[in-house]
């Protein structure tokens, strides 16, 4: 069994083949789906397909590309839902949009409170961003935790996540030509530490490059980290899987805890 950590099946590219998305992933082993809301609209349609089938659930949370127009009061009203297992999308993206940093620290450190207040994990964008969002997080250590999702930084960056608490999320770029920044943090990273992501519709790994990326997708990024590590596949789906049903309390593991 392998969990797709994060994907947005909740946008309009999957509108007319979701369910054969969903089947199409189940039945080659991905079996449970975690679906990431990024503003109030998509994080209602989250619930909505978690509501759907039992293997997929839903985060609900303010993405920083979304904090213009938005508040992020439509949040704490759905974290009780029991799909609902985590807060994000959320975090700081300074490569689109600069001039709104203070809005986005404002959206993002809301969320944080609410994480800790619900005792869920945070699902953390960031983008040219990783000072600021980690200087936001240290005075909740021990408190907030979560995954940096689409981790994008360097080895040192990825250390001092770790540190603090986090998981590290590695998705399609791991699978490109040159991918000078991740495969050090791969080769080094213990397993441990990792989960697996698609960021579907966005990001398909080798050999879908350009094309919509699905979950059925995630055993290319599986085969690469296997590659890079020296393991096994079921190593490291057995690893990523048991990393993901702790850190986002999927149920159905037997060692779970
Ligand atoms: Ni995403």
């Amino acid at each position: 069994m392998i969990v797709d950590t994060h994907l947005h099946l909740n946008t309009e590219d999957f509108e007319k083949d979701l369910d054969a998305v969903i089947k199409r992933a189940y039945h080659i082993g991905i079996k449970k789906l975690i679906v990431i809301g990024m503003d109030e609209q998509t994080s209602l349609q989250a619930i909505k397909i978690a509501e759907k089938y039992e293997h997929v659930y839903a985060t609900v949370g303010l993405h920083p590309g979304y904090v213009d127009d938005n508040d992020t009061k439509f949040i704490e009203p759905l974290l009780s839902h029991p799909k609902v297992v985590g807060v994000g999308e959320t975090g700081l993206d300074l490569y689109w949009q600069k001039d709104n940093i203070e809005k986005q620290k404002k959206c993002f450190s809301e969320q944080i409170k609410l994480s800790i207040k619900y005792k869920l994990p945070l699902v953390i964008h960031t983008r040219n961003s990783f000072d600021e969002a980690y200087e936001l997080l240290v005075p909740y250590k021990d408190k907030a935790f979560g995954v940096f999702h689409c981790f994008s930084s360097h080895l040192d960056d990825a250390k001092k996540a770790i540190e603090l608490g986090y998981y590290i999320g590695i998705d399609g770029p791991i699978t490109f030509n040159k991918p000078k920044e991740l495969l050090p943090i791969v080769k080094e990273i213990n397993l441990e530490h990792i989960l697996i992501e698609t960021d579907s519709p966005y990001l398909a790994p080798t050999p879908y490059r350009g094309k919509r990326n699905e979950p059925s997708y995630l055993i290319e990024v599986a085969k690469k980290i296997a590659e890079i590590k020296a393991l096994s596949l079921e190593e490291v789906s057995f690893i990523t899987t048991k990393n993901a049903h702790q850190l986002f309390r999927l149920g159905g593991l037997k060692d779970e805890n």
